[in-house]
């Protein structure tokens, strides 16, 4: 088994949790790891291993020979390639939170399983087209990579939308007392400290701002 990261690892966790899982999907695959690492811990019966890009689905098919399982690949935009095949969870990793929501709204499949998100960008928009859009937000972990601080968000549609606060956005509502939480929390609070000096919204960014000092008091940090 290959050693993940502390990144994709916690989205591993993530989908281990869901347990009882036919069909696990990777949209954006890449390398492919999260499709073969599931199928060679028996978290699921079958995975699709799908990206948009020939390049990268190469790669993937390239890895899963190394490790002697075998995902279905399929070349996809999003889930637009496939068809009618059930899906119990699919992961979203390592993309941006705008076109990560983007792919969620233009797939009805994304309403039928559980999703697990891990967003490098925008994670505030992301958290809002979810509680906006009747998609309830179950869970998120943190993870902390060579420095840097990561969310992955575990949601299910539901078709009640969540109401929500500013700090919520940047936050999200789970907030654990653990050292990445602390992390992803001190990240967030240098760039609301950045962009107050001409903020349109000085009194929400103030809000944030105090929000984070919360959570970060008696909460150390980690680098690693
Ligand atoms: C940075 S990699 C992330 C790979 C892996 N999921 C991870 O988290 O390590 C992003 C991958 O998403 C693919 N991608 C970008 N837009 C996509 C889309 N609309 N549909 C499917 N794949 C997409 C890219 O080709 C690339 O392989």
């Amino acid at each position: 088994m290959k050693n993940l990261g502390s990144r994709l690892e916690k989205a591993y966790e993530a989908i281990d949790r869901l347990g009882g899982i036919g069909t696990f999907a990777d949209i954006g695959s890449d390398h492919a790891y999260l499709s073969c690492e599931v199928l060679l811990r028996g978290n699921a019966k079958r995975a699709i291993a799908s990206d948009v890009n020939p390049g990268p689905l190469g790669r993937g098919k390239d890895y899963a020979a190394k490790t002697g399982v075998s995902p279905e690949f399929i070349l996809s935009d999003g889930f637009d390639a496939f068809d009618d095949r059930k899906i119990d969870c699919a992961a979203i990793c390592g993309m941006g939170g705008e076109l990560t929501a983007g792919i969620i709204k233009r797939s009805s499949a994304a309403k039928k399983c559980f999703l697990v998100l891990q967003p490098m960008s925008a994670q505030e928009f992301l958290r809002g087209y979810l509680w906006d859009n009747g998609f309830e937000i179950i869970g998120e972990d943190f993870a902390v990579e060579h420095g840097k601080p990561y969310v992955i968000i575990t949601a299910k549609y539901s078709g009640a939308n969540t109401p929500y606060t500013y700090p919520d956005l940047f936050l999200g509502k789970v907030r654990p007392a653990n050292a990445e939480f602390a992390s992803y929390a001190l990240k967030v609070l240098s760039r609301a400290e950045k962009s107050l000096l001409g903020s349109a919204d000085r009194f929400l960014t103030g809000e944030l701002i105090c929000e984070c000092q919360r959570q970060i008091t008696n909460l150390s940090p980690t680098k690693d």
